[in-house]
């Protein structure tokens, strides 16, 4: 297979309609034609001399040739930023591409930091990727960002951590219910029905690792992927809940909910920002850590 007739631009398609999993959508991303990604995912496929990706249903998969040539992109991709932003630094700029991804309760803070953070570098294109705690662990291992915001950074993997904010855990009931005067032990809230994020998100993995310290088992009702329904369930009345202090707001009165003062709450986990090791970080990834450690607030 010759180099010299594989472009970065036909590596960038590929990347694309890997991260998409579907030919139509990374054209669309791409502003190409779905005919012109086949042709140029086509031109790969004949170079490389095995299929890269297979059908699977209505979706289409990568190969195992098709992992060791994404791999590869995502490695070149990374020199190909660390030597921009070794030019930037020569040149004194901050541009380029920043690739974040964020567990689904930090949508909650970061979209603010990040705004500042695009009026000081208006040059820096930015990319976001919100999904719960398993699926950026996920993107993390396959190297797909630049940086991750969490607040429990995988222990099977080697990540550089960087605390950067408090992330307090609340046990909120419905403002219309009448418990008894605080401070509450867990027990006593076993007979309420709770709300719990799903299997696979942050905040669950902290509950349950809560309860299995303190050896107490809560009667869930329901379990769901979101944030803004769990919040919205308790104040309808439905159950309590235990959610990040940033779901909540800053008045939870006024949302029909009440933070209960229960013994061992707030649950305290720092949110941090994380990458890989080995990952070389480009200088918008490095301004940006700079950008989140100027607001930290730690207790
Ligand atoms: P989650 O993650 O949004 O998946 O619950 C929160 C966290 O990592 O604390």
């Amino acid at each position: 297979m010759s180099r010299r007739h594989l472009t970065f631009r036909q590596l960038e398609t590929f990347a694309t309609v890997a991260r998409y999993g579907s030919f139509s959508r990374a054209a669309e991303a791409l502003h190409l034609t779905q005919p012109a990604v086949s042709i140029q995912i086509r031109q790969i496929a004949d170079q490389v001399g095995l299929p890269l990706f297979e059908q699977s249903g209505r979706d289409i998969q990568l190969t195992a040739a098709g992992q060791e040539l994404l791999q590869t992109a995502r490695e070149l991709d990374d020199s190909w930023s660390r030597f921009e932003s070794a030019i930037g630094a020569l040149k004194g700029l901050k541009k380029g591409r920043l690739r974040v991804a964020l567990v689904t309760t930090a949508k909650y803070f970061l979209p603010r930091m990040l705004g500042a953070f695009c009026q000081r570098y208006p040059d820096i294109d930015i990319e976001l990727e919100v999904a719960n705690r398993a699926r950026i662990v996920e993107r993390l291992r396959a190297n797909e960002d630049d940086l991750y915001i969490m607040s429990f950074p995988p222990e099977e993997l080697d990540v550089v951590a960087t605390p950067f904010l408090d992330n307090p855990l609340v046990v909120v009931a419905p403002a219309s219910y009448t418990l008894p005067a605080g401070p509450l032990g867990l027990a006593e809230l076993t007979p309420y029905p709770f709300l719990m994020r799903e299997a696979g998100s942050g905040t669950r993995r902290a509950v349950d690792r809560h309860l299995a310290k303190t050896g107490h088992a809560l009667n869930v009702k329901l379990s769901l992927g979101s944030n803004e329904a769990i919040r919205d369930l308790v104040a309808s009345g439905m159950g309590l809940a235990i959610l990040s202090r940033h779901v909540v707001g800053d008045n939870p009165e006024q949302e029909g909910l009440h933070i209960l003062d229960v013994a061992g709450f707030p649950l305290q986990q720092p949110w941090s920002i994380v990458h890989l090791r080995r990952k070389v970080l480009s200088l918008p990834a490095r301004a940006f850590i700079d950008e989140l450690l100027e607001h930290a607030a730690l207790s």
